[in-house]
């Protein structure tokens, strides 16, 4: 069980109040604390990377089981060095991968360099790396003048948080500071790759799908989606089967037709655009109906409420959540990623 502390507190972190919550969440970082911080995707429960105590309290309050290693941010480019080794055989494509897209939300797998912790990486010898585009997680990163290890700011197995409030639920009594920032600006975790130097080009293996999407990244080299689901020796374990999971379970079929309600029980639907032709709206007398992109079905949209939408529904009091699937392209395969954990949570 996760040791508790008196009181979290929550920090505005916008406009005016910024200065004062980067120089508190600083403070508590260098004194080995842990802080929930906002990134462009979902809110990380940040440590100072190169301290293991401080890292150690990460995995307890999250009840993070010790074999899932954490992403860590570096506050810039030059402190990539501190973190990782680049091998020469793909050098090119990283430091092309690296212009193109940090920062933001792309993290690298790369060799670990000695410094950092065996307790970040699980053992393994490669570190997941990036660059947050977060305003307020740069501004921490770069005063503190160390890599911050923070892996998404819920309990272990469950819906990542995109609001400081969602982190309150998760972590309430385990943390002693939220700073927030608002909403997340993408609302999915990064997009996870593992660079090979490949036979002719480079190659690019996707190992979370995220907001940098496939078709982005086959500007860099032959694109291979790893479609492991390895629960004893995870690869990324974000790819366990299930996670990301409401405590209600998520119900998705192939074709809406399958779908039978049990008598009695209450059913809330998880929609993609309220539109009554992708056959869900009018198949039941549902008691809950959350769309992601109401109206105008935007993959982006519905990126960024996704985790939100399913909290929603999760505290609905319902037996079930049905959720409509989307179209698995572009920002779309991020989106079904989640909702496929989600749906496989108890298996
Ligand atoms: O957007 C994000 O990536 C957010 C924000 C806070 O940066 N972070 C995040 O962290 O999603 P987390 O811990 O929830 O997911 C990190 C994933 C896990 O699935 C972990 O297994 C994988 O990254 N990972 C970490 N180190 C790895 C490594 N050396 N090799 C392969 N996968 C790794
Ligand atoms: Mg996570």
């Amino acid at each position: 069980m996760a040791s508790a502390v008196a009181e979290t507190r929550i920090i505005q972190a916008q406009d005016d109040d910024m200065k004062a919550a980067v120089r508190e969440a600083v403070a508590l970082l260098a004194a080995g604390e842990i802080v929930a911080l906002p990134t462009e995707t979902v809110y990380g429960l940040g440590a100072d990377a190169l301290n293991p105590a401080a890292v150690a309290r990460v995995f307890e309050a999250k009840e993070r089981p010790a074999f899932d290693p954490l992403i860590v941010h570096i506050g810039s480019v030059k402190q990539l060095d501190e973190v990782a080794v680049i091998p020469a055989e793909i050098e090119e494509t990283v430091h092309k991968l690296i212009s193109a897209f940090w920062p933001g939300p792309l993290t690298l797998v790369l060799p670990k360099t000695p410094q950092i912790p065996d307790l970040v990486t699980s053992g393994q010898p490669t570190v997941a790396v990036r660059q947050s585009a977060n305003k307020v997680f740069r501004a921490i990163g770069k005063e503190l003048g160390r890599p911050i290890a923070a892996p998404s700011a819920n309990r272990f197995g469950r819906i990542s948080p995109t609001s400081a409030s969602a982190v309150l639920k998760e972590l309430d009594g385990r943390i002693p500071l939220i700073v927030d920032a608002g909403a997340c600006r993408d609302g999915l975790e990064s997009t996870i790759v593992r660079i090979e130097s490949g036979e002719k080009r480079p190659e690019i293996h996707i190992l979370r799908p995220g907001p940098v999407t496939k078709k982005e990244l086959q500007n860099f080299g032959r694109v291979v989606v790893e479609k492991k689901r390895l629960i004893d020796a995870p690869e990324a374990p974000g790819q366990l089967a299930s996670h990301y999971a409401p405590r209600t379970p998520l119900l998705m079929f192939d074709d809406p037709r399958e779908f039978r309600a049990e008598p009695g029980k209450r059913y809330g639907l998880l929609s993609y655009k309220e539109d009554p032709k992708a056959g869900y709206l009018g198949l039941h007398d549902w008691a809950v109906v959350e769309a992601l992109s109401p109206g105008s079905g935007k993959l982006p949209e519905a990126a960024v409420r996704l985790f939100h939408v399913m909290r929603t529904l999760d505290e609905a009091g319902l037996d079930f959540i049905v959720a409509e699937p989307v179209s698995d392209v572009g920002l779309g395969q991020a989106i079904m990623d989640r909702l496929r954990r989600a749906a496989t949570a108890g298996d």
